[in-house]
């Protein structure tokens, strides 16, 4: 009576676990490889992160009267490259005496604004790479170069017009980097090379760098593939799983036969 009641009992649970993986069997849409999807495309707006952080209204300002904020947010939206700019406060332009930037022509404007840009995003840790290849272009084009100086973990930017250094990071985040200047950068294509000698009154020092110090904050690159290969990992356990469970089942049975 009993060993019978036991074999049903065994039957049933091949019977079921049987028909369990017919059911993962019916749906192997789950094990094929599924391309990993695009990842979304992280939408940085220039306008807003320049008019909360800063202050730069002045910057941004020249930004949306000469359109050059388009340039930007286009190549921060649609370049692999991405973008990094370099921002004066409003205090850099403020103190800017001379050569003064109300003589400026519209293109000699914007060209000025490109020139803090460059088209490709750097963070905090490729500056060293970009000292070594200096003088470097900037969005303004061939005559309007920069050259990097790492100077023990501090950025210096010249242009012969002005020596400056990055005093914070605003933002470091592929494809998108904003990094805080003290001073508004002067290209010689614009100005001239006849540049005064050292100025004798030291050009603002009255900006304290205050600055939170260049923090790199690189974006934890997301990797795709870690999940998709968590998944086929966890499906391959559960249908061993069931292949245990069968046969288990079955050689309960055979056992019961022995009995
Ligand atoms: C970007 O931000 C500015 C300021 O907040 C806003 O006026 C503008 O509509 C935003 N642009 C887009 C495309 O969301
Ligand atoms: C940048 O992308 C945003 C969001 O997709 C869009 O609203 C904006 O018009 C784009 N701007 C440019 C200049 O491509
Ligand atoms: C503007 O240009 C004029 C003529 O070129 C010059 O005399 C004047 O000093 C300039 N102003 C400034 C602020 O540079
Ligand atoms: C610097 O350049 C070298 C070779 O040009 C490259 O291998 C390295 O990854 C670069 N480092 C950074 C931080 O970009
Ligand atoms: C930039 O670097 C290049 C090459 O090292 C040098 O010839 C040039 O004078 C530098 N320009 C400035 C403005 O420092
Ligand atoms: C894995 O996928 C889940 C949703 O399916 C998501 O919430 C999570 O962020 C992903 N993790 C990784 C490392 O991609």
């Amino acid at each position: 009576m009993a060993p019978k009641f036991v074999f049903i009992a065994i039957t049933m649970v091949v019977l079921l676990s049987s028909s369990a993986f017919a059911q993962k069997t019916a749906s192997p849409p789950s094990l094929a490889p599924t391309p990993a999807p695009a990842p979304a495309p992280d939408y940085v707006n220039l306008t807003e992160l320049l008019s909360v952080a800063g202050p730069f209204h002045t910057f941004l300002d020249y930004l949306l009267s000469t359109k050059v904020i388009d340039t930007l947010q286009n190549q921060a939206n649609n370049t692999e490259e991405g973008v990094t700019i370099f921002v004066p406060k409003d205090k850099a332009f403020s103190s800017l005496k001379s050569p003064s930037l109300k003589n400026l022509t519209n293109d000699q404007l914007k060209q000025l604004l490109l020139f803090h840009a460059l088209p490709h995003y750097y963070s905090l840790a490729e500056f060293t790479n970009l000292s070594q290849s200096s003088p470097v272009n900037s969005m303004a084009g061939g005559q309007y170069s920069l050259n990097f100086t790492d100077n023990s973990g501090t950025v210096h930017i010249s242009t012969g017009w002005t020596r400056t250094k990055v005093s914070s990071s605003v933002h470091s985040t592929d494809p998108v980097a904003i990094y805080q200047v003290d001073n508004v950068l002067l290209p010689e294509a614009i100005f001239g090379t006849d540049i005064p000698p050292t100025p004798a009154p030291a050009p603002a020092p009255d900006i304290a760098p205050v600055a939170d110090g260049p923090t790199s904050e690189d974006a934890g690159a997301k990797s795709p593939t870690s999940n998709l290969s968590g998944k086929s990992a966890s499906f391959r356990i559960s249908s061993w799983g069931i292949w245990s469970q069968l046969a288990l089942a079955v050689s309960g049975g055979f056992a019961l036969m022995f009995l």
